[in-house]
């Protein structure tokens, strides 16, 4: 299955930009990061055959100056007419695919990894259950208000922490995985036929917390299920 993550940083009260869309105050957090550290960012990166972003953040990256994601190929979610320089134009492409689209056409492409990244564009990405990762870095800052890392969500979303990690400049990382959680009453769509990889995946009960063989779940329980991502 294509691993879908996000890697990003919040104030401590939620925010990932001001409400105009600037990030000086990442920019000032990270300006007091030690030589040579990146909280796995690297790592992550070299993880990654596929960046997903928002427009709003490929606006704000363009700002950078220089283009950050060397040869990684990089979708721009974006219902409007974009340019795109010449600089960069091999790697990027635009696109209006939903969530739910994006994931299959790229797993048919055998793409392993997917980077998601923008608030608005992870929200969408949540709120149809294709986020298995999600690295966040809580920088120590309050800014009361501002663009939200998240959002509306159709269900409950449970998590399991997979880490924590201190850094000694105020940086925490939080590095959580999701389940992918639906109800037997609204199958999961990719699980609405019976095949070989539904009935080999076992579902974890949320009530119970005990895992089931899928016609198991059925007959046993009603309620909702989580299967292990
Ligand atoms: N703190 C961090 O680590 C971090 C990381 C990334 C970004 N940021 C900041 O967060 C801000 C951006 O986040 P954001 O929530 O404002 O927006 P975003 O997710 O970057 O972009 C939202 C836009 O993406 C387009 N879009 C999303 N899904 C689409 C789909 N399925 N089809 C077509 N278009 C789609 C739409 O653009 P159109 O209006 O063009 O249709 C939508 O308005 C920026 O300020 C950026 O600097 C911070």
């Amino acid at each position: 299955m294509t691993k879908v993550s996000v890697f990003i940083a919040t104030s401590l009260d939620g925010f990932i930009a001001r409400v105009d869309g600037s990030i000086d105050w990442l920019e000032r957090a990270n300006a007091v990061v030690p030589e040579g550290e990146d909280c796995g960012y690297k790592a992550f990166m070299a993880s990654v055959d596929v960046l997903v972003m928002g427009r709003n953040t490929f606006e704000q990256v363009l700002t950078f100056g220089a283009w950050p994601y060397r040869d990684t190929p990089v979708i721009v979610l974006s219902h409007r007419l974009l340019s795109i320089p010449e600089a960069i134009a091999a790697t990027v492409t635009i696109s209006q695919e939903s969530p739910g689209e994006l994931v299959t056409h790229l797993s048919a492409q055998g793409i392993r990894h997917i980077y998601v990244d923008g608030g608005k564009t992870i929200q969408n990405f949540l709120a149809a259950n294709l986020i298995n990762e999600l690295p966040i870095t809580v920088i120590p800052v309050l800014l009361g208000t501002g663009r939200s890392l998240f959002g509306p969500l159709p269900h409950d979303m449970p998590l399991k922490l997979i880490q924590v990690k201190s850094y000694q400049f105020g940086f925490v990382q939080y590095q959580y995985r999701t389940f992918r959680t639906y109800d037997s009453g609204t199958c999961d769509p990719r699980f609405q036929t019976l095949n070989d990889a539904m009935l080999a995946t076992t579902f974890r009960c949320t009530s119970c917390l005990n895992w089931y063989r899928y016609h198991q779940m059925f007959i046993i329980h009603q309620f909702h299920f989580v299967f292990a991502s």
